[in-house]
């Protein structure tokens, strides 16, 4: 098992998903029925999308972002499992689409948005939420290989740049006591994650997994990121004569909280 295994299996989904998703149709999952867009990952062709879903440990009356939302299932299922806001992320415009279709569906628009962002270009600096999550494209493919299509990002992460960003990145995201996770598996470059979670000051533990056979072994593995022992996460205050730029700044955490930077066209 390992990286080449991944680039297989990841080249047949794709392919897959290339060959028989040209209309959209609609699946069930975790006891419900969702739409799914032509161009987006299909939650019912690999077990990765419920497994997630059903382990996260979802902040009741809390906010959650979900990254890379995909057809939306793990956003709209925060928001019934009781999330008072729910963000869903996504660089393809068609899963953003879908994400939204699916919270119509299921009567959640009064708390879930869903936008088109790369990772967390849209946040405005000091948007915070309780639960940061990402099922990832943990096929990790060379520098020099592009992501010709917005499909191919449900898959393909040249480089881990993408996974480089998020754990850079959503740290300045959570809340004091925030939760930083991630979805990968035993078909990512494990090696690289450590490197880069290790580079940011991060620690990584697995909270769950579970192995299935599909054409190939797989084990999904739900990780949290935290600070390595002896750090905290990084505290952000905004200078507001500088609009969107952050100033790291020690501030105890009322006034981190109260920190409302004013972002323009950002969340
Ligand atoms: C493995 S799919 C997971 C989709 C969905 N969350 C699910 O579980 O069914 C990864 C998702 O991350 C999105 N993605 C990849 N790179 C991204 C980026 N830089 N910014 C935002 N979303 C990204 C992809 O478009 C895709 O929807």
């Amino acid at each position: 098992m390992g990286e080449e295994t991944g680039l297989g299996r990841a080249r047949e989904l794709l392919r897959r998903h290339q060959e028989e998703s040209r209309q959209a149709r609609s699946f069930t999952l975790l006891g419900r029925e969702w739409e799914l867009h032509p161009g987006v990952f299909s939650p019912d062709w690999t077990p990765v999308t419920e497994l997630f879903t059903s382990w996260i440990p979802y902040p009741h009356g809390g906010s959650f972002l979900e990254m890379g939302s995909g057809a939306g299932v793990t956003a709209v299922w925060a928001a019934l499992q009781g999330c008072r806001e729910v963000l869903a992320l996504d660089i393809a415009r068609a899963a953003v689409d879908n994400t939204l279709a699916n919270a119509r569906r299921h009567g959640v628009t009064d708390r879930l948005k869903a936008l088109r962002s790369d990772l967390f270009t849209v946040l405005a600096p000091g948007k915070v939420f309780d639960l940061v999550f990402w099922n990832s494209n943990f096929v990790e493919t060379p520098a020099a290989a592009d992501n010709e299509t917005e499909l191919h990002h449900a898959f393909f992460d040249p480089a881990y740049e993408a996974h480089r960003r998020y754990l850079e990145q959503a740290p300045a995201h959570l809340t004091p006591g925030g939760r930083l996770l991630l979805g990968f598996s035993s078909l990512g470059n494990h090696r690289h994650l450590r490197e880069l979670v290790e580079d940011q000051g991060l620690e990584m533990s697995l909270l769950r997994k579970e192995v299935r056979q599909l054409p190939v072994t797989v084990e999904f593995q739900l990780l949290e990121l935290r600070p390595a022992r002896g750090r905290g996460w990084p505290e952000i205050a905004v200078d507001k004569h500088r609009l969107g730029a952050v100033t790291p700044t020690r501030l105890p955490p009322a006034a981190q909280r109260s920190a409302d930077p004013s972002g323009g066209p950002h969340v």
